[in-house]
C-alpha cells in the first residue's frame, strides 16, 4: 500500500515537472465564487489529471490551501481587494495575516508550494476609481516585511495583479503603449518596489475584451487566425491581438523605466456564454492557439511572459457581472468540472481529463406549470434571475434563442438549484412545478447543482433540515 502510495507520488510529481519543464509555465486562476463549489479534493485532483502545474487563488482558504498540500502545485495565494487598506495602515494586520495564512503551510510535511502573494484583485480596475489604489503599495510593502520576518522573502514573491485596462495605446500602436494616466505615479511606485524584490509584474491580457470593446480588433486577429489582417506600427507588423497588446504594455513599461521586469501573464482566456462570439467552439481555437503560439516562443514579442495563467479553470455563478454576463464564464471546465471543448494543458494527452465521481442533487428541475395562467408569470422570472444566475438567457446567451415561457423555466430551475431543491424554491406562487424530465435542449443547458450537503460549510443547513423535520413531527397529532 505504502509502496503503490509512492509510486503514485513519483508518478505525480514527474508528470507535473515535465510540464513545468516543456511548456513554459502554464498554470490556471482558481476562483471560488460559486454557490455550489466543487470540494477542494475534487479540484486538485483536476489540477493534477490535466498536468497544470500552477495554480492562482483570490483568497486562502484554509480547505483550499490543505487540499494543495503536498501536492508540489505552484500557489499563488490571494488577498482580497477589502482587506488592502487594513494592510497598509498596520503591520501587525500584515503580520498576522502571512502567519495565518503562509507561514503555517510552510512547516511540516505536508508543506504548501506558495510562489506567490497577489496584493489584491486587480485593485487598478478603472471601475473602483481610486478606492484602494493609495494603500496598495503599502500593503505589498508591510507583506513583504512580514513575509521576511518569518524569513520567507525571498521564497514568496509579493506581487499586484494590474487589470487589462491599466494599460494603453489610443493610436492602436503598441509602440505609443503607455500606462493609464492616473496610473502613472502608483505604476512607478510599484515597479521600483516589484524590481527591488526581484518580482516579476501581474498582468491580465485579454484578446477577449479586445475584442468585446474595440471595433478594429476582428475575430480573426483575436484568434490567432493566420489570414486574419495584420496591423502594422512602424516597422512591425502584428499577426494577432495577443502579440499587439503584449507589446502595448512592454511599451508601457519601458517608457517609465522598467524594461527588464519580469512579466507574468496572470489572466488570458475566452468566455463560453454571455456575448457574442462567446462560444466553446471561439474558445477552444483561441486557447489552441495561445498554447501554439507560447510554444513558439519567437513571434514578435519584445520580451515574452514568464508564466501565463489561464483564465478561468471552473464557471462561477456568483461573480459580479456588471462588467458583462460572460464573466460568469471564464471557465476551461463547468462549473462541476467538465471539459467545455477539446483542449490540453498537457503535451502527452490531447483531451481535457474531467473531474471525477462528482456529487450532483437528484436529477430534479423547477419549470413552469404549464397549466396555470402564465400572464404574469415574467414579473417572477425577474425576480428569480435577482439572485440566481440568468446569465445563460440574456441576449448573447448560449439559451437565449429559446424563447418564453422556455426562459422563465430557465430563471426557475436555476433558483431551485441554486436553493439545494428546496419545495418553496420552486412555488412561485404557484407557478412552478418540479420534474424529473431533464427540460434542456441543443446547446441549452439546464443544470443539476452540485450536493455540497456533506462539506463541512454546510453543517448549520443540514441542522435547520433536522430542526424542521423534529418541528413537523412534533406538530403531526398522534
Ligand atoms: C498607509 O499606511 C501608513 C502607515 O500607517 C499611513 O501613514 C498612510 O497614510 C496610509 N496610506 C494612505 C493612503 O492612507
Ligand atoms: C487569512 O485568509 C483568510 C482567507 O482569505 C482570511 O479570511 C483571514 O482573515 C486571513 N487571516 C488573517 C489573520 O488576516
Ligand atoms: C485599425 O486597424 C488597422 C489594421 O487593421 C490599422 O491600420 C489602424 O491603425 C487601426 N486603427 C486604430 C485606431 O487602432
Ligand atoms: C508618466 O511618467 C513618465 C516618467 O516619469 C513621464 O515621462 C510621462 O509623461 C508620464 N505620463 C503621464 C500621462 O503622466
Ligand atoms: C460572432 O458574432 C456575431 C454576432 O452574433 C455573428 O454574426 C458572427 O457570425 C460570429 N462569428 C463567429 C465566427 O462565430
Ligand atoms: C459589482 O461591481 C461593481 C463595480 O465594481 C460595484 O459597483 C457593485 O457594487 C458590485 N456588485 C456587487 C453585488 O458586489
Ligand atoms: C396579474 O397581475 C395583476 C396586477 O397585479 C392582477 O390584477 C392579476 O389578477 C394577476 N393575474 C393573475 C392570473 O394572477
Ligand atoms: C423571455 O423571452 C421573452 C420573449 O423573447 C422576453 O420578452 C422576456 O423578457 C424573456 N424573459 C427573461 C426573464 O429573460
Amino acid at each position: 500500500m505504502a509502496g503503490r502510495l509512492f509510486l503514485l507520488i513519483l508518478a505525480v510529481t514527474a508528470e507535473l515537472s515535465l510540464t513545468v519543464t516543456t511548456a513554459g509555465a502554464v498554470g490556471v486562476n482558481w476562483g471560488t465564487e460559486a454557490s455550489h463549489p466543487l470540494p477542494p479534493s475534487k479540484v486538485v485532483e483536476l489540477l493534477k489529471s490535466n498536468g497544470i502545474a500552477k495554480v492562482k487563488l483570490f483568497d486562502a482558504d484554509p480547505k483550499v490551501l490543505r487540499a494543495l498540500s503536498g501536492s508540489n502545485i505552484g500557489v499563488a495565494v490571494g488577498i482580497p481587494n477589502s482587506m488592502i487598506k487594513s494592510l497598509n495602515a498596520s503591520r501587525k494586520v500584515a503580520e498576522s495575516w502571512v502567519h495565518d495564512n503562509v507561514t503555517r503551510y510552510f512547516n511540516g510535511g505536508n508543506r504548501v508550494r506558495i510562489e506567490y502573494v497577489a496584493v489584491g484583485d486587480e485593485p487598478f480596475h478603472q471601475s473602483y476609481g481610486n478606492q484602494y489604489r493609495p494603500f496598495v503599495i503599502g500593503a505589498a510593502m508591510n507583506i513583504q516585511n512580514a513575509l521576511a520576518k518569518a524569513s520567507l522573502g525571498s521564497e514568496v514573491k509579493v506581487v499586484v495583479p494590474s487589470s487589462f485596462d491599466s494599460f494603453l495605446s489610443e493610436s492602436g500602436r503598441p509602440s505609443l503603449g503607455h500606462f493609464r494616466a492616473d496610473l502613472n505615479k502608483t505604476m512607478i511606485e510599484l515597479l521600483s518596489f516589484l524590481t527591488k524584490h526581484h518580482s516579476p509584474f501581474f498582468v491580465t491580457i485579454s484578446p477577449f475584451l479586445s475584442f468585446h470593446q474595440n471595433k478594429n480588433i476582428s475575430l480573426d486577429f483575436s484568434l490567432f487566425k493566420e489570414t486574419a489582417q495584420a496591423h502594422k506600427d512602424r516597422r512591425k507588423t502584428y499577426r494577432n491581438s495577443y502579440d499587439l497588446s503584449y507589446d502595448t504594455l512592454a511599451s508601457a513599461l519601458s517608457s517609465i523605466g522598467f524594461s527588464d521586469v519580469d512579466i507574468v501573464v496572470s489572466k488570458i482566456g475566452w468566455p463560453t456564454d454571455g456575448a457574442a462570439n462567446a462560444t466553446s467552439p471561439t474558445a477552444e481555437v483561441f486557447l489552441k492557439g495561445l498554447m501554439a503560439h507560447l510554444e513558439k516562443k519567437t513571434g514578435s514579442l519584445l520580451r515574452p511572459p514568464v508564466e501565463t495563467y489561464i483564465g478561468s479553470l471552473l464557471d462561477e455563478d456568483q461573480r459580479n457581472i456588471s462588467s458583462g454576463n460572460f464573466e460568469r464564464h471564464w471557465g476551461v471546465f463547468t462549473f462541476d468540472g467538465q471539459a467545455k471543448y477539446g483542449f490540453s494543458f498537457n503535451h502527452n494527452s490531447k483531451k481535457l481529463v474531467n473531474a471525477q465521481n462528482v456529487q450532483y442533487l437528484p436529477p430534479k428541475w423547477c419549470v413552469v406549470n404549464n397549466n396555470k395562467d402564465l400572464s404574469n408569470v415574467s414579473a417572477k422570472a425577474l425576480e428569480a434571475c435577482a439572485v440566481a444566475d440568468c446569465t445563460s438567457i440574456l441576449p448573447g446567451g448560449t439559451c437565449s434563442g429559446i424563447g418564453w415561457p422556455g426562459n422563465v423555466s430557465y430563471a426557475f430551475n436555476s433558483l431551485y438549484q441554486q436553493n439545494d431543491h428546496s419545495a418553496e424554491s420552486c412555488d412561485f406562487g404557484g407557478l412552478g412545478l418540479i420534474t424529473t424530465v431533464d427540460p434542456s435542449e441543443d446547446n441549452c443547458r439546464f443544470s443539476v447543482q452540485l450536493d455540497t450537503s456533506h462539506s463541512s460549510s454546510q453543517i448549520p443547513h443540514f441542522f435547520q433540515s433536522w430542526l424542521l423535520l423534529l418541528l413537523f413531527l412534533l406538530s403531526v397529532p398522534f
